[in-house]
């Protein structure tokens, strides 16, 4: 569960976020879309905590980011956090020294402490379910963008977080893994999980997020019911905007 109100981040004196508010109730999944440089990377590095905030607060998974709090608390429920939320980046950062299964079992057994076995297990499963089991002993320089892609999905889903971040998840998959994906979030938001999905795909959100939010310059434009959005909406930028991402 998110609760976003009023968020602002400054950078080198710019304002990228403008007063950000917006909610993810537990087991849905938000989409955001905007165009390039609207803040949505910005945004998810917020909410994960890469990014300490300027203002207003954020409550994710029982966690709560204050821009007022001391240095040392703030860092504090960000370790807490990190348990809770897994991300997966834009620029995927694979360990290059680890296999792929390597890469899946790396932080379950070190952060969660599961028996490297039980890890394995797991992670030849996740990576069957991203198409990916043959190619658990290879290393990531080797694999497609799209492979890397697929590893880098299956290593957050390890981690079984409450809240999953995507930033662009089908970016360097084709048409079919692209659908593939999203009947696997699918089954994770089934089975309990939280999602906020940065796309560029209209298509790809649609069926798949519950709510829509539309950003240009750090500002949430529209925000609502996917479906609402994307048949009716209300500002005239995210008109432009779908019809020409259409
Ligand atoms: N550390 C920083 N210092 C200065 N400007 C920054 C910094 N980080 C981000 N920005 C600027 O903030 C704006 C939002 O960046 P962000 O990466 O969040 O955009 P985005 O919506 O994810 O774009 P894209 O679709 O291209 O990934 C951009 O104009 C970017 O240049
Ligand atoms: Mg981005």
């Amino acid at each position: 569960m998110i609760h976003v109100k009023d968020l602002v981040k400054q950078a080198n004196g710019t304002r990228i976020l403008r007063g950000v508010s917006f909610a993810v109730a537990p087991q849905t999944v938000l989409g955001v879309i905007g165009a390039s440089g609207s803040g949505k990377t910005t945004l998810l590095r917020c909410l994960n905590g890469l990014e300490r905030i300027d203002g207003g607060v954020i409550e994710c998974e029982s966690v709560h980011l204050d821009a007022n709090l001391s240095e040392h608390e703030y860092s504090r429920r960000v370790k807490e956090l990190r348990r809770k939320v897994g991300t997966v980046f834009q620029h995927l950062y694979l360990f290059p020294h680890l296999t792929v299964l390597g890469n899946v079992i790396e932080a379950p057994t070190h952060v969660l402490r599961v028996p490297r076995q039980k890890a394995e297990t797991e992670a030849y499963e996740l990576l069957e379910s991203v198409g990916l089991k043959q190619a658990a002993r290879r290393y990531p320089e080797s694999l497609s963008g799209g492979e890397q892609q697929r590893v880098a999905i299956a290593r957050a889903l390890a981690m079984r977080p409450a809240l999953l971040m995507f930033d662009e998840p089908t970016s360097a998959l084709d048409p079919k893994r692209s659908a593939g994906l999203r009947s696997l979030l699918r089954g994770f938001v089934a089975r309990g999980h939280t999602m906020v999905i940065v796309s560029h795909s209209i298509g790809f959100l649609e069926g798949l997020a519950d709510q829509l939010l539309y950003m240009e310059g750090g500002e949430v434009v529209e925000y609502g019911e996917t479906e609402t959005v994307l048949n009716s909406p209300q500002d005239p930028r995210t008109k432009d905007f779908l019809q020409q991402a259409k």
